[in-house]
């Protein structure tokens, strides 16, 4: 349906949450999955109903703010796939308490993750977009697939922002 067949997918803090629903929801449209979790316990027993069902997923331990981990598995994935389409950054942390309540260290931990994910797995196309490619993510915004966004922007721009 979305035209995901084969695709190599990359989906990060996919242990649990909403990495492992979208672990699934990539999976079931033919992608191959690579999921990466820091908790490769969860991670691997998380996955075994999907795998049972013969799914394609691989499993990778990864912190996602260790940048040599970055660099060896898009060597790993590249070598045996030719390549990542797309990146799921989905890994992170919420802490439930306040500024008063927190600790510096946990406020931290919390900005690496979220940050320094970001940073590391950054894929600036370099070309103009072609108008075939705005189009789609119109029919998405306007679809029952985003029946949960509103006054949400999309940002539709080959990752030009984010370089
Ligand atoms: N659930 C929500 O309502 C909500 C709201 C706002 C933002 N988010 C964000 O969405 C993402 C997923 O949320 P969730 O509710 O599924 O969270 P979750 O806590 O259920 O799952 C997060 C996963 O990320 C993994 N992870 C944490 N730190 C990591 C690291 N350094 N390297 C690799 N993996 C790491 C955890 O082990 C866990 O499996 C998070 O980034 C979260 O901050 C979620």
């Amino acid at each position: 349906m979305y035209g995901l067949q084969h695709k190599i997918v990359v989906i990060t803090g996919a242990a649990k949450g909403i990495g492992l629903a979208a672990t699934e929801a990539f999976a079931v449209e033919g992608a191959v999955v690579i999921v990466t979790d820091i908790d490769n316990d969860i991670l691997e027993a998380s996955l075994q109903p999907l795998l049972a069902k013969g799914l394609r997923i691989e499993a990778h331990q990864q912190d996602v703010v260790d940048e040599l981990r970055w660099e060896s598995l898009v060597e790993d994935v590249t070598a045996r796939h030719g390549g990542i389409d797309i990146l799921v950054n989905n890994a992170g942390i919420g802490i439930l308490s306040n500024v008063e309540t927190s600790t510096f260290e946990e406020w931290r931990r919390v900005m690496a993750v979220t940050l320094a994910a970001g940073v590391l797995s950054k894929i600036p196309m370099k070309r103009m977009a072609k108008p075939r490619e705005i189009a789609p993510p119109m029919l998405f915004l306007a679809s029952e697939d985003a029946s949960y966004m509103t006054g949400s922007e999309l940002i539709v721009d080959g990752g030009y922002l984010a370089a």
